[in-house]
């Protein structure tokens, strides 16, 4: 038996069904230091504000971005649930106004070494996970891996973060083409959701979304929507040396009026409603697996 069968029987034989699904967003960008760790953060915030329950899943190796701005120290990460024995709730830290922070520690890039009985319980633990969360933030860092960059492509809802700077721009294409060439990437299931961040004014953020979609529409196949744009705010800034996000530090401040809109944007969104036709995040993690084995196969 090959083991991606393998994998299905695990999966069908155990019922892994969570009963619901969270609704996973990824955050990511081309280039790095464009805003993705603020944003995930500030909207996780915006979302458990609307009664969601919200966790977020750093996938950051880089600096441990969102820790650094919230100034919390997780013990565990998903590495330690993967591989030594801790429990959902040891590695769910608590973060401001109930959302729950995971640090991925080095837990997706050794996911792929994992034995099948590892992986079992990975996946049973992550359908909890689905069942307790609403919504859950993927956070990646910048230098995306390979298979950060499978979570990316197989998300079905990805935040693309980008600022007007050219090499943001042209980062944000690279990565858009990197999807649009693999044959498996999602181009009916997923969508690509554009945030256009530290902008001068909305004219700006509107033509970076134009630059972008009209390339990526035409040559990739790719069409991106426009989620709306955050403008430059030193607030943001003074948030993260004061390890309290805008959200609280800084809430009537014109990025976070800004994050806001976005936020309800995505909650607005009725595609995503429904949480039995999600994938959600066990059946995200399994998907990269098979894709693996199926590459190790290749
Ligand atoms: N709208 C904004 N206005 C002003 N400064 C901003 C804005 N958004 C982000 N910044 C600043 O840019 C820097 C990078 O932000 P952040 O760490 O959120 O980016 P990132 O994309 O997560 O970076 P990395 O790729 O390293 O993970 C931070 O110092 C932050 O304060
Ligand atoms: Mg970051």
């Amino acid at each position: 038996m090959d083991q991606a069968q393998n994998l299905r029987n695990i999966i069908k034989k155990d019922n892994i069904k969570p009963v619901s699904k969270a609704r996973v967003i990824t955050v990511t960008s081309g280039k790095g230091g464009v805003g993705k760790s603020s944003i995930s953060i500030n909207l996780a915030i915006t979302f458990a504000r609307r009664g969601k329950k919200v966790i977020i899943l750093d996938a950051d190796f880089g600096l441990a971005n969102i820790e650094v701005m919230l100034g919390i120290r997780p013990q565990y990460s998903l590495a330690d649930l993967m591989f030594r024995g801790k429990s959902l709730t040891d590695i769910i830290c608590e973060g401001p106004e109930g959302v729950g922070f995971i640090s991925g520690g080095s837990g997706i890039q050794e996911m792929l070494d994992l034995t099948q009985d590892q992986l079992l319980n990975l996946t049973r633990r992550l359908s909890e996970l689905d069942d307790r969360a609403d919504i859950v933030i993927i956070d990646t860092g910048a230098g995306i891996s390979e298979s950060v960059m499978e979570f990316v492509m197989l998300s079905e809802e990805i935040l693309l973060v980008a600022t007007p700077e050219p090499t943001s721009i042209t980062d944000a294409y690279a990565l858009l083409k990197t999807f649009g060439r693999k044959p498996d990437y999602m181009r009916v299931n997923s969508k690509v959701e554009l945030i256009a961040n530290r902008v001068s004014n909305a004219e700006d953020g509107m033509e970076l979304y134009q630059k972008l979609s009209s390339v990526s529409e035409k040559f990739l196949d790719i069409s991106l929507k426009y989620m709306g744009a955050i403008p430059f705010d030193k607030n943001i800034s003074k948030a993260v040396m004061q390890q309290k996000p805008i959200a609280q530090s800084y809430p009537n401040s014109p990025a976070y009026a800004a994050i806001e809109d976005i936020a309800d944007r995505v909650l607005g969104d009725k595609v995503f409603d429904l949480s039995r036709q999600r994938k959600g995040l066990a059946e995200l993690f399994m998907e990269v697996f098979r894709r693996a084995v199926k590459k190790s196969e290749e």
